[in-house]
């Protein structure tokens, strides 16, 4: 059991392997947010919050007399609205006569086995029966607005999931202005923030900071998760490294428009509200209606960011990923985007899949273009019927060509939108978002589909059916390329417009959820002008997203960096690309940019026929190594040893094997320096007692000399044993690396159990 309920002090305790959760129904029958932290034993919580008469924060209407007790100074759990605390509020709901009130009282709670389900919302799974349930019902006396707070205790994960279901159970019509899906006050202390924020081609840029004493806010007003800024925040004690400290997550499985806000509050706790976007928003509720908020996916751990880190990439794998390809190897694609762009033949593809099929690439992948008049992005979008000029005789027999080199047959898909030159436009103009009476902002050329309306869903999710049962295709890769503006739904009445953003999310939500369970066996890859939609919802369909549109190497390390904080490397889409790269100029080696995308999917994005020979050597080499290590890169657990550009010279990361029985280090040099230092590492998660040997080595892009420093160094490491507690306090130092970034593979595979004194020094 991992949900207590302590009747007498009518408190809960949700108890993970190492960390509690604490809430109890005050005397007024208000739930109290008590403490979410380490895990702890027995002590009265309730006295961290003594009763205190603070001017200007008034009283409950009982203690008017003796001014002890205040909705805006004690911790809440969810907060109504307008009755009396000040600070960062969840809702915000207005009744038929006006009225914008709710104060929510305790009524009912259950514990039940299992996760619960969020409808029509993408959450976290339990096929195993990890998880337990706790219900809460509260209740607004005087509007009859009910609150259902869900709690799931995944115990042995170290999560909890949240989520906030409204109902309405009272007699009259009432007004969300805002619906989060979490309030979380944090405990008293110094507390950083660390946040995600970027633009397309620079996603995920991770940014920390000390807490001011203001309201901090992260958002999205995109209709999508967005590039910008990331539905994810970590709270961290401001001493707090990647190995040690109090770290706090805070995650919202949802890809439209969300806000997190972030309060330092006047008492020192630290208040985040979480859950869409309120600005533009607002739902009806009739009675007997309901309204779901999405989940919120907590971790705590006091072990640092980097074990933060890998309790959500172990979650996400594994409860929030579905179907076949979740814990599969997935295939090496080539990807033909940066090859051809728009200008591409049925036979242009069969080269380039067969020299990667020679080389031994699993997968091809088909990018925009193949499909209605679509020879740049001003139009076509929306006519998926095969272009016929590029492809003769349509798809079939460019992928029978591509199976016939042993090769599996993906496509790219974007299936939300419209170009305005399209003959789905033409016929359906009021499927498209537009504001009545304006002319739309429109995006790389298009507009975004009405997807509120059902029969838009249907539509899509007819030719997207046909397209998958009618030929074989093992991949979609689905990509979303603009934002949305002028939001307004033809089929919404005027008091219901506020509901279009998120009835248009709800309906990207059915697409995914009715062609995944249709087509379990196809992996689903996410994109939005790369990694603008890259959140936990989305990982609900695809296990994998395409990261960034920033294929540069040097680049690709601090998106990937940033977007490791939270997400599993499983999930991120990575390929080699041609140099001088086609969004910077930069020019890496070609074995620098397989280890970045070996950080990721791994796959190719480049025309491989106009490689050298020895290129291409090099190409199968990666490939081999690749397949290799895929379970270590996909399902190890990850290490930040050195963020870019915090030493000032050098990138490195680890892969661990959940038993500690191999790993994977790579570094990437970044400012190569004259009279440089050596690069120290000290490696994290190997078996402080168990003996590794270095097999592997892999050394690239050391200048032209070859210089023999360069090469040679590490090389020497390759069969030197260590033992797992050298590896981690004493580390490993490589030499300075020489010339335009060079990459290292270090892969260390344990032997054997140390002897005691065998020439490692005293293990620790
Ligand atoms: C944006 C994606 O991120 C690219 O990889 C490519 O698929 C283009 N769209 C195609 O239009």
């Amino acid at each position: 059991m991992s949900i207590h309920f302590d009747p007498a002090q009518r408190c809960f305790r949700l108890q993970t392997r190492t960390t509690t959760y604490a809430m109890q129904v005050d005397s007024r029958g208000h739930l109290l947010h008590l403490y979410y932290g380490c895990r702890i034993g027995v002590g009265d919580l309730a006295a961290l919050y003594p009763p205190a008469d603070v001017s200007f924060s008034p009283n409950y209407y009982d203690e008017r007399r003796t001014r002890r007790a205040s909705p805006d100074i004690l911790p809440q759990e969810y907060t109504g609205c307008n009755v009396g605390d000040f600070r960062l509020s969840c809702l915000s709901v207005t009744d038929a006569a006006g009225a914008r009130g709710a104060d929510f009282t305790y009524v009912c709670h259950e514990v039940r086995p299992g996760k619960y389900a969020l409808e029509g919302l993408p959450a976290a799974h339990d096929e195993d029966g990890a998880a337990e349930t706790l219900a809460v019902r509260l209740r607004d006396a005087v509007t009859g607005l009910e609150l259902e707070l869900l709690y799931a205790v995944y115990a042995d994960a170290d999560i909890i999931t949240r989520a906030a279901r409204l109902v309405n159970a009272g007699p009259g019509v009432l007004r969300l202005g805002k619906a989060a899906s979490a309030c979380l006050d944090l405990p008293y202390g110094r507390w950083d923030l660390v946040h995600f924020h970027g633009r397309h081609a620079m996603e995920r840029q991770a940014q920390r900071l000390p807490l001011p004493d203001a309201v901090t806010t992260v958002s999205s007003m995109r209709g999508a998760s967005s590039h910008h800024h990331n539905p994810f925040v970590i709270l961290c004690g401001h001493d707090a490294t990647e190995e040690t400290g109090d770290c706090c997550g805070v995650m919202l499985a949802y890809s439209g428009s969300f806000r997190t806000d972030i309060e330092q509050t006047q008492t020192g706790l630290v208040r985040v509200v979480t859950g869409i976007q309120d600005e533009g928003f607002c739902w009806l509720l009739e009675p007997g209606q309901a309204f779901t908020a999405p989940e919120v996916i907590l971790a705590y751990t006091g072990a640092g960011l980097g074990a933060l880190s890998r309790l959500y990439h172990r979650f996400l794998r594994r409860y929030v990923c579905r179907g076949p390809w979740r814990g599969a190897r997935r295939p090496v694609l080539i990807n033909n985007w940066e090859a051809t762009y728009f200008d591409f033949t049925a036979d242009k593809i069969a080269a380039i899949a067969e020299k990667a099929a020679a080389l031994g690439v699993e997968l091809m992948v088909l990018d925009d273009g193949w499909f209605g008049k679509r020879d740049d992005d001003n139009s076509g979008l929306g006519d998926w019927q095969v272009n016929t000029a590029k492809l003769p005789g349509g798809l079939d027999p460019l992928i029978d060509r591509v199976h016939a080199l042993g090769m599996r047959f993906g496509i790219w898909v974007e299936p939300e939108m419209v170009s305005e030159d399209s003959d789905l436009y033409r016929a359906h103009p009021d499927w498209a978002l537009t504001l009545p009476g304006r002319r739309p902002a429109t995006g790389r050329g298009q507009l975004a589909l009405d997807l509120a309306r059902p029969e838009v869903v249907d539509y899509i999710l007819g030719w997207m059916t046909d397209l998958l049962q009618n030929h074989d295709i093992a991949y979609v890769k689905w990509d979303m390329n603009r934002n949305l503006s002028d939001v307004y739904s033809r089929a919404l009445p005027p008091e219901r417009q506020g509901e279009a953003a998120h009835r248009c999310m709800l309906g990207v939500y059915r697409l995914l959820e009715t062609l995944t369970q249709r087509f379990p066996q196809v992996l689903f890859e996410g994109c939005a002008g790369g990694g603008g939609r890259f959140d936990a919802g989305m990982l609900c369909y695809f296990p994998q997203i395409w990261c960034s549109d920033d294929t540069d190497a040097v680049e690709r390390l601090t998106i990937q960096h940033g977007t490791s904080f939270g997400y599993p490397v499983s999930a991120m889409g990575a390929h080699v690309s041609a140099c001088p790269n086609h969004q910077t100029g930069r020019t890496t080696p070609l074995g620098t940019r397989a280890v970045v995308a070996m950080c990721g999917t791994f796959g190719y994005e480049l025309d491989l026929g106009r490689l050298t020979p020895e290129e291409c050597d090099a190409v199968r080499g990666q490939i081999e190594r690749f397949r290799r290590w895929a379970d270590l890169i996909a399902g190890g657990d990850f290490a930040r040893l050195a963020a870019p550009g915090e030493n000032g010279s050098f990138a490195a990361w680890q892969m661990t094997a959940p038993d500690a029985g191999a790993a994977l280090v790579s570094v990437v040099v970044t400012h190569p320096q004259a009279n440089a230092r050596p690069l120290h590492l000290r490696l994290r998660d190997v078996a402080p007692d168990a003996l590794y040997q270095i097999d592997e080595v892999f050394v690239c892009g050391c200048g032209q000399a070859a210089d023999a420093q360069c090469v040679t160094g590490p090389r020497a490491l390759q069969g030197q044993a260590f033992s797992g507690s050298f590896l981690r306090y004493a580390g490993l130092t490589l030499p300075a690396l020489y010339g335009d970034y060079p990459a290292v593979q270090l892969h260390l595979t344990r032997v054997d159990a140390p002897e005691e004194g065998d020439g490692n020094g005293p293990a620790i």
